[in-house]
């Protein structure tokens, strides 16, 4: 079972924490105007919680519970919720001026800019959008247009955004993607209906990790790009094997492609170069959004500037169209920047302190597996990780949809949330430490994370006897 489709009196409300009727109150009355009552699909999950403050590692309900974080919103809260430094930035910002003027450019735009071409070793040039989806629409398109191609390769099992190109091929069950393939590539399977069939055949899906693959699928078509995060981290911490990398770099120069390295989520989370700098790999194009500013709505395209250069290109035909009335708007740049500083403090600090932390989790986790006799690893970068029901770390897509227990995942999210403990109640989805997070949290939350498993696998024994 993949998603999780349980009664919802399975377990009980853990102790100390109130009933969340105002959480229900608050999402009905929402429901009358919004439809589901949420504004982004995997909002709408159970338990259902309607949240109202965030302080460092902590979140709380309408109800008055409070939660050790570990969602961090989908990734961007690395600093944790309402960092004082950046927060303080934006509101000078906002009382000093934080207007909007859509014509010429600002001191921000250009701070901002000029500190991720010092610090991201790929960004010879840089354009600001407001979301990740933006952000990488706007790459693949610059990739069709500096190689006259149409063709593009994504990954199974990798998130890069809601639009046509890319809107497909994430969590797919194995019964309608069919047997692990290579070389070779998988049907579009699309994530939201309305994607023209068109549009369908110029996209094409292959395993991570798998650079035979791509190859095969660069043999039969004329590929303009190639976009992939470089560890996936839509379905967990999918790490790149030694080689893939730099593989698919070979094989962009190879065949023309441009190599698109989408670094929303890895980006800041886990250096300041981005993953691409750890790994030694230069993309022709990145892409930035979610820890880049802790919270605050920007996203960042950045890389080769003769490519970035086709967005002022004198030539109507030979220029690609970047627009957006909110780009670098004033309050997300100076959190941006902001955050950036932060970042780069005390020679690195915080990437010290979460890989600290990130340290005695996965020991911390890994013993509990093995106290409770659970088949059971930890997949970790430095602050993200996952905990999988499986006896080793997944290689791509078919390796963990054919080993994870996804049953086990989801009860064993839903039961630690009423232990105070909010990891995302959705299988395989990343956790994420902050910096504000502490090593006294690190070992509440793996009490609360033995009392959790302890629970849900004696609730699956009663189902099962
Ligand atoms: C790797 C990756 N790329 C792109 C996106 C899209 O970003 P946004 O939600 O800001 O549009 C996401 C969002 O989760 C993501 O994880």
């Amino acid at each position: 079972m993949l998603w999780g489709n349980f009664p919802p009196a399975f377990w009980s409300i853990g102790e100390g924490m109130q009933s969340r009727s105002q959480s229900k109150k608050l999402l009905d009355h929402n429901k009358k105007y919004i439809p589901g009552g949420v504004v982004s699909v995997n909002r709408a999950t159970q338990p259902e919680i309607a949240f109202a403050r965030g302080e460092g590692a902590h979140i709380w309900d309408v109800d008055g519970n409070q939660y050790l974080d570990y969602h961090a919103a989908f990734g961007p809260h690395f600093l944790g919720h309402n960092d004082p430094y950046v927060t303080e930035t934006v509101i000078t910002t906002l009382r000093e001026n934080a207007s909007l003027f859509g014509a010429g450019t600002t001191a921000l735009e250009g701070e901002l800019a000029e500190l991720i071409c010092k610090h991201v070793p790929s960004a010879h040039s840089v354009q600001l959008l407001n979301t990740g989806s933006e952000a990488t629409y706007q790459a693949i398109r610059l990739g069709r247009a500096v190689t006259g191609r149409d063709h593009i390769i994504k990954m199974q099992g990798g998130y890069n955004g809601w639009h046509n190109d890319v809107a497909c091929n994430l969590m797919t069950p194995l019964n309608d993607l069919g047997p692990r393939v290579s070389p070779g590539e998988y049907p579009f399977k699309a994530i939201s209906a309305g994607i023209p069939l068109e549009h369908q055949a110029l996209v094409h899906s292959v395993n991570f990790n798998d650079l035979e693959s791509v190859r095969y699928v660069c043999e039969k078509y004329p590929i303009a790009a190639l976009i992939t995060e470089p560890i996936l981290q839509n379905i967990g911490i999918v790490k790149p094997e030694p080689g893939f990398l730099s593989g698919l770099r070979e094989l962009a120069d190879e065949f023309g492609f441009v190599l698109i390295f989408d670094e929303v989520k890895t980006g800041f989370r886990h250096a300041v170069g981005g993953y691409s700098s750890l790994a030694g790999v230069a993309p022709d194009l990145v892409v930035f959004g979610k820890a880049l500013a802790n919270g605050y709505p920007i996203a960042v395209l950045a890389g080769r500037a003769d490519m970035m250069n086709r967005f002022v290109d004198p030539s109507a035909s030979r220029r690609v169209l970047l627009a957006g009335t909110y780009n670098a708007h004033p309050v997300p740049t100076v959190a941006a920047i902001a955050t950036i500083k932060r970042l780069l403090m005390n020679d690195g600090e915080v990437y010290r302190h979460v890989e600290a932390l990130g340290v005695a989790m996965q020991k911390g986790i890994e013993e509990i597996f093995s106290k409770l006799d659970i088949t059971g690893v930890v997949a970790r970068q430095g602050s993200a990780f996952c905990p999988y029901f499986m006896d080793h770390c997944p290689t791509d897509w078919h390796d963990l949809a054919r080993h994870h227990d996804f049953t086990t995942d989801v009860i064993f999210r839903r039961i630690l949330i009423e232990h105070g403990v909010y990891a995302f109640p959705l299988a395989t989805k990343q956790w994420s430490l902050s910096s504000a997070h502490t090593m006294a949290d690190v070992e509440v939350t793996l009490e609360q994370i033995e009392n959790a498993l302890a629970v849900a696998f004696a609730s699956l024994q009663d189902q099962v006897s």
